[in-house]
């Protein structure tokens, strides 16, 4: 039997906004908005980004953590405060009382919601729209992924490098493609990520705020290599960036008026086709681990195939990589090089690795 002096009702006869529920109200409420200015001035998620792009964009997350830490706080709040003031009496063991809504409360909580995702649409809109605007001094970059290296080719100098330089404070359009699989470029520091995809040009626009070396990833799965899958941005000053550019056309010029010795022709295509980003070779300052290692490949590659010459051995498994995959090793090298090389590189190749001993 029920103890009818001990009884208290359930739902409707505690008043939701006595004393107590007030002051909660604004417990909560103040906690909220001190807590969401904190998160959002702080932002302690980030470091500072190093491109006036990703400034505005972290600008734009700041708010939404801020907002997001008040009503993450304002939810937690109440529902701590209901499950404390509204908890069943020991022994009661009554329904609850059938509530029909509130409509002045839907409304509200409708109503709010809707509002903050408008301001930061538009607000989104207005940052997006800015970032992406072509400044008239833009210098225009292309970028190619391919399984495992990034590629850039500078139009404005014909001159193509395994390394992003870009000068600071200029905007830099980057046109992003892949050669092959997906792929997508990451700049941590920057806020820049973007889709590499084959036959697709995507862009984004870079404008760099402090001068040093950036890391760039490739953000998508693309294969044993993804992991490995680097490069750089370096930021430096115009002038610098001009001197830099200019050495890298006297390098290729002098490249084109005299041939290199065999063994720099060697190193060079090496790390031209990719093949340092998975094959180690301490000649070539490769340290890849996706592949087997090729130091010393020109006197154990005869007889590896019974009846192949070490030269046959390195040219197939160049051209058809998948006849004879070491053990051990992932079956992941393109089968394009017969494609991708001229007949002189390939052969120039092999016999640099043929040299290897
Ligand atoms: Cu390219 Cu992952």
């Amino acid at each position: 039997m029920s103890h009818p002096t001990n009884h208290r009702p359930a739902g409707s006869n505690v008043p939701v906004f006595d004393n107590t529920g007030k002051m909660a109200a604004i417990i909560i409420g103040v906690t909220a908005v001190v807590a969401g200015s904190v998160m959002g001035a702080a932002n302690p998620f980030l470091s500072n980004a190093t491109s006036s792009q990703g400034a505005q964009i972290d600008t734009l997350f700041s708010l939404f953590v801020g907002i997001a830490t008040a009503i993450f706080i304002i939810v937690q709040g109440f529902l701590l405060f209901s499950i404390v003031r509204f908890a069943r009496a020991p022994e009661d063991e009554e329904d609850g009382v059938p509530l029909r809504g509130n409509t002045k409360l839907e409304v509200f909580w409708t109503a709010v919601p809707a509002l903050i995702v408008v301001i930061l649409s538009v607000l989104s809109y207005r940052v997006l729209a800015d970032i992406e605007r072509p400044h008239p001094d833009q210098m225009v970059v292309e970028v190619t992924g391919r399984q495992y290296a990034w590629e850039f080719y500078y139009p404005d100098y014909d001159l193509k490098t395994a390394e992003l330089h870009i000068p600071l404070g200029r905007q830099v359009l980057l046109k992003i493609t892949s050669a092959d699989v997906n792929h997508a470029f990451w700049v941590p520091q920057m806020r820049i990520k973007k889709d590499a995809v084959g036959g697709k040009i995507t862009t984004v626009n870079i404008t760099a705020t402090a001068p040093g070396v950036y890391p760039i990833v490739c953000a998508e799965l693309c294969g044993a290599g993804h992991a490995v899958m680097r490069s750089q941005v370096v930021v430096e000053a115009e002038p610098t960036f001009q001197i830099w550019v200019q050495a890298q056309l006297g390098a290729k010029q002098r490249a084109a008026a005299m041939p290199p010795d065999p063994k720099t022709l060697g190193r060079q295509l090496y790390n031209q086709y990719g093949c340092n980003a998975c094959h180690k070779l301490a000649d070539a300052a490769a340290v890849g681990v996706v592949g087997p290692a090729l130091d010393g490949i020109g006197s154990r590659a005869a007889d590896i195939v019974p009846g192949q010459s070490a030269e046959e051995y390195i040219r197939t498994a160049i051209i058809r990589p998948m006849d004879f995959i070491t053990p051990n090793y992932p079956p992941v090298m393109p089968g394009d090089y017969a494609q991708r090389m001229s007949q002189a590189d390939l052969e120039a190749l092999v016999q640099y690795l043929l040299e290897q001993k």
